[in-house]
């Protein structure tokens, strides 16, 4: 039996904590957990004993290694100090991704796992997706000959970013992770591994341009609850409609109530929060093979997916992972699309990733396998790299950083 210790049981960590619940030789037996609100529930779900219980990271990291695994999902910025204390304990790690809130801060933690020779496996759940493994499969079989361009948007949805970029978690740059590092750290990993090669030079250009106080609407209200505006950010109208949302940060149902509190930033209006993370970026990247490829990050869109195209010698594919679906067309050809959906059964959390990326930690550990994920510190250290040097670039105005 493989045991699991979490710290931070939040959204993450309760996703993780269920996935783990469906491996038969895998068993959560510790949980550290700040917010004593969630405890009784907690424990009852996933059958906590009492002792094994924690509110304090600190009193939990002081016992020694208790478990085979610990799960690191807390907050970005509190990575760095949970990490850093779990490698000198001698556990298997899976960190969520941001490594950790800034460039000095990844390379420390590297540079530990190495010299203490332990391991630590990041969230880069989409390498685990049927639909992205069906890209690279036909990418590294060169299908449409070599590769010279990728273009990826990532549509974060408009609801998505008021939830977690204005009024949520990942509002405010400087207290967590810049935006390009917390959301696109992903796209980075991805781009690289499709384009099987280094990214030798990144530059960038974006700004926060529209959640701000001068784009409020005449006659808008500084708390939803008060807002008499027609308006597609009203937290009231969306977390009615969207109650697995609102269950993100309420344990009480009834939203109306929690959100008449006009100290609630839940229930702010998106045009009066103290947010300081971009709404828009793009990023251009240069690489080994001498391809190039550009992420679009943006908040305006009406839902929340990633799509692509890539440009091949002898053809080109889109791809689209909200629809699951892979159209390859070979220069002068017909059109043929591929449906992901028949080739996988489970697309829950993250279009699949979140249960293969634990079902293969889990292997890992159990097989004492070198490597303990797809992308563990020494892989994930690469895209970091580039979000990092992407946000030094925009703030310096686009300026191309080497990387
Ligand atoms: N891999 C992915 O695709 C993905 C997706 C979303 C979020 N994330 C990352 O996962 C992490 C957690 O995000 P989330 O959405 O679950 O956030 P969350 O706020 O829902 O969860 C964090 C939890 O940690 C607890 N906590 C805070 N400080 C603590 C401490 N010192 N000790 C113990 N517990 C503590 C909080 O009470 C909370 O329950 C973040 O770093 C985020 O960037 C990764």
């Amino acid at each position: 039996m493989i045991t699991v210790a979490i710290l931070g049981m939040g959204a993450r960590g309760f996703t993780y904590a269920q996935a783990i619940g469906e491996i038969e030789d895998a068993k959560i037996t510790h949980v550290c957990e700040v917010n004593p609100i969630k405890k009784e529930f907690i424990k009852k779900m996933f059958g906590i004993e009492e002792k094994n219980y924690y509110f304090s990271d600190d009193e939990f990291l002081s016992r020694g290694k208790l478990a085979d695994i610990l799960i690191i999902s807390t907050m970005d910025q509190w990575h760095y100090k949970h990490v850093m204390k779990a490698l000198d304990l001698g556990y298997d790690i899976l960190l969520e991704k941001p490594i950790a809130s800034t460039e000095k801060q990844c390379q420390e933690i590297a540079e530990k796992t190495k010299k203490l020779n332990r391991k630590v496996a990041i969230c880069h759940v989409l390498r685990y997706t049927p639909f992205y493994n069906k890209l690279k499969e036909l990418i590294d079989r060169d299908t449409i000959g070599k590769v010279r361009s990728i273009t990826q948007t990532e549509n974060v949805g408009y609801y998505h970013y008021a939830h977690s970029y204005v009024r949520g978690n990942w509002h405010r740059g400087d207290l967590t992770s810049p935006m390009v590092v917390a959301k696109s750290c992903h796209d980075f990993d991805i781009i690289k591994w499709l384009m099987g090669a280094h990214c030798t030079a990144i530059s960038s250009f974006g700004n926060l341009d529209y959640f701000k106080k001068e784009n409020a609407p005449v006659g808008s209200a500084e708390n939803c609850y008060k807002c008499k505006i027609d308006c597609p950010y009203n937290a009231i109208n969306f977390y009615k409609e969207n109650p697995r949302w609102f269950m993100i940060f309420s344990l009480d149902p009834d939203v109306e109530k929690v959100l008449s509190n006009p100290d609630h930033p839940y229930g702010k209006c998106v045009y009066h929060c103290d947010n300081n993370v971009v709404d828009n970026q793009v990023i251009n990247m240069m690489f080994a093979n001498n391809a190039v490829a550009q992420l679009n990050m943006t908040a305006f869109s009406n839902k929340m997916h990633r799509n692509l195209k890539i440009h091949g010698t002898l053809g080109e594919i889109e791809g689209d992972l909200e629809n699951m679906t892979i159209t390859i067309t070979m220069f002068g050809g017909k059109a043929e699309t591929i449906d992901v959906k028949n080739i996988a059964s489970d697309f829950s959390g993250h279009s699949g990733g979140d249960k293969q990326m634990i079902k293969d930690l889990i292997n890992n550990v159990k097989n004492k396998s070198d490597k303990i994920a797809l992308t563990d510190i020494f892989e994930a250290l690469e895209s970091h790299k580039m979000a990092f040097k992407a946000e030094e670039s925009r703030l310096s105005g686009g300026q191309v950083k080497s990387i």
